[in-house]
């Protein structure tokens, strides 16, 4: 079978400190480092990093399974280049039986960037593709998600990231990697991942007393009170089809999740990507929040045969990751909803928090909703459709008690009337 092709879209990163993986010895994982040397025997391309990927493949009774792949100890790195200004560096590794990845580094005035990944998995190997109903090398692009790193700094993520396409999972750690190095010495000037930035690190169990972190790294002794949960942030995503926006969203997301007791998780935007698809009975925008969480939200047409037509949010899914292994920790998907309609052409919009029910252990609250799933034009939202919460209710209270009093008055002075013609026809009788 001939390579295959996939160009996928691939998103995300997971975040995790090193010291859990440091205590979870069971995962045979190997660094592998590559340092190239240009024609005078200087180093230009320097990588030692770790990863793992998850596979999913066909079985042999046509079943989807889904395996791990490691990178072995005897891991070569047979084809890496250097790279200039004109040609991008390479950083290739064989590994396995007949297992291979390689990533292209492209430079450009300040900086460099990884742009795409290729990994070719051999489902012969049947330590790790027992039961495959296609044999032979499968190959499969990815485009690296990651943002450009500044010339003369050494990239160093120690906490962990995914980046997923289609049926596969990378996960890598305690990457450091700088191409184009100049002189022939490794920077000492890092540029360091979002995940291990001081703001967004994530607390180390107590558990792991092993001192492997150094001493740079190690976070003041955190006292965690439990915090009010603050509203999430709001966040702006869109979609694309072509080069034209397709789908406009901004919201801010909090998940509740019940497993032992409720758990309520804010989606931080800045670590948020957006992905989905267009289409003109059906869109959907999925998220992944690059610290394992996935949100799915598909919006549907409505087929009244009426002329004007409305669009509704049909279907919300979420899934949680494990942040170790990227396996799935929970799934719920509801599929019945009919939430968010607004006639079709224009946006929908709620202030307001609003609560999707998504089983019965899982909700999604939304704050600051203005999202338009179809016919966005010229990058804007259309007229927004506001949702009763945010528009009504307070200017009606207001309404309602005056209405009420008001008809008190009438009442009151009508009784009045009445009485005193009553008094007056009594007198009359009399
Ligand atoms: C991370 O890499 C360093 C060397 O680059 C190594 O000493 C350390 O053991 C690695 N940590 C893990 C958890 O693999
Ligand atoms: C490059 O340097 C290494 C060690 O520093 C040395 O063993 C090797 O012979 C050198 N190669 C060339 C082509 O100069
Ligand atoms: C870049 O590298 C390629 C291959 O190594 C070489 O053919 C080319 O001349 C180099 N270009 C520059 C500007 O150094
Ligand atoms: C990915 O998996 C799905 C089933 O989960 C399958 O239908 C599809 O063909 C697979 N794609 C590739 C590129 O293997
Ligand atoms: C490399 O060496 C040159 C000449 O010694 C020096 O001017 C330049 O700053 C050095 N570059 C780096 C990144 O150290
Ligand atoms: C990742 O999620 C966990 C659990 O919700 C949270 O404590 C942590 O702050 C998140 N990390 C980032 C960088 O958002
Ligand atoms: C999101 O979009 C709104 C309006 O288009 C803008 O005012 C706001 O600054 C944006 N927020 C972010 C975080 O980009
Ligand atoms: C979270 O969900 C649980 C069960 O679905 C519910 O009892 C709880 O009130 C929710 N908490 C918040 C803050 O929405
Ligand atoms: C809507 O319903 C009509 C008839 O009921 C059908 O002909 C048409 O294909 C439907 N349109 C969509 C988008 O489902
Ligand atoms: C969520 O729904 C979208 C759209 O239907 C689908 O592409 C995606 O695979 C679903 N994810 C899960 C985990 O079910
Ligand atoms: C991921 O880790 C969890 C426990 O840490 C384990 O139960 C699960 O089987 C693992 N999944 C994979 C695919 O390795």
């Amino acid at each position: 079978m001939g390579p295959r092709r996939s160009a996928a879209s691939s998103r995300g990163r997971l975040l995790l400190p090193l010291l859990l993986l440091g205590v979870s010895g069971f995962f045979q994982s190997y660094a592998v480092e590559v340092d190239i040397k240009d024609a005078s025997n200087a180093t230009c391309l320097y990588a030692n990093w770790m990863m793992r990927f998850l596979i999913t493949y066909e079985s042999n009774n046509g079943d989807y399974k889904t395996t791990t792949l490691n990178l072995s100890s005897s891991a070569t790195h047979n084809g890496s280049v250097c790279g200039n200004d004109t040609q991008a560096a390479l950083v290739a590794v064989q590994f396995g039986e007949g297992h291979s990845w390689s990533i292209n580094i492209t430079k450009n005035n300040e900086t460099y960037q990884g742009d795409f990944m290729t990994l070719t998995y051999n489902t012969n190997d049947t330590a790790v593709f027992p039961d495959a109903k296609r044999k032979g090398p499968v190959t499969i692009f990815i485009k690296d998600p990651a943002g450009p790193v500044q010339l003369n700094t050494v990239f160093v993520c120690h906490n962990s990231f995914i980046i997923e396409a289609e049926n596969i999972t990378q996960i890598f750690w305690n990457v450091t990697v700088q191409a184009f190095v100049q002189n022939g010495t490794v920077s000492k000037k890092e540029t360091r991942c979002p995940a291990d930035r001081p703001t967004s690190a994530p607390t180390v169990p107590p558990t792991s007393a092993n001192a492997t972190t150094p001493p740079t790294t190690a976070a003041p002794p955190a006292p965690t009170p439990p915090k009010p949960v603050e509203n999430p942030d709001t966040g702006n995503y869109s979609l694309k089809s072509g080069n034209k926006t397709c789908f406009l969203a901004t919201v801010g997301l909090q998940l509740n999740v019940s497993q032992d007791k409720p758990l309520l998780i804010n989606i931080n935007p800045k670590t948020t990507v957006a992905d989905g698809a267009c289409g003109n009975t059906t869109a959907t925008l999925k998220l992944n929040d690059g610290n394992s969480t996935l949100i799915g939200f598909t919006f549907a047409v409505k087929n009244a045969s009426a002329s004007v037509q409305k669009f509704y949010l049909r279907e919300v899914n979420v899934t949680l990751l494990n942040r170790l292994n990227g396996s799935v920790i929970s799934s719920a998907d509801n599929n019945n909803l009919s939430k968010w309609d607004a006639f079709l052409g224009s946006s929908y919009m709620c202030r307001k928090e609003q609560t999707l029910q998504i089983n019965e252990n899982v909700q999604v609250h939304t704050f600051n909703l203005w999202i338009q799933p179809f016919l966005v034009e010229a990058n804007k939202f259309a007229t927004a459709e506001e949702c009763l919460a945010d528009s009504d209710l307070n200017f009606l209270i207001p309404i309602a008690v005056g209405v009420a009093l008001g008809f008190l008055i009438i009442l009151v002075f009508i009784s009045y009337i009445i009485g005193r013609r009553k008094s007056r026809t009594g007198y009359q009788s009399v």
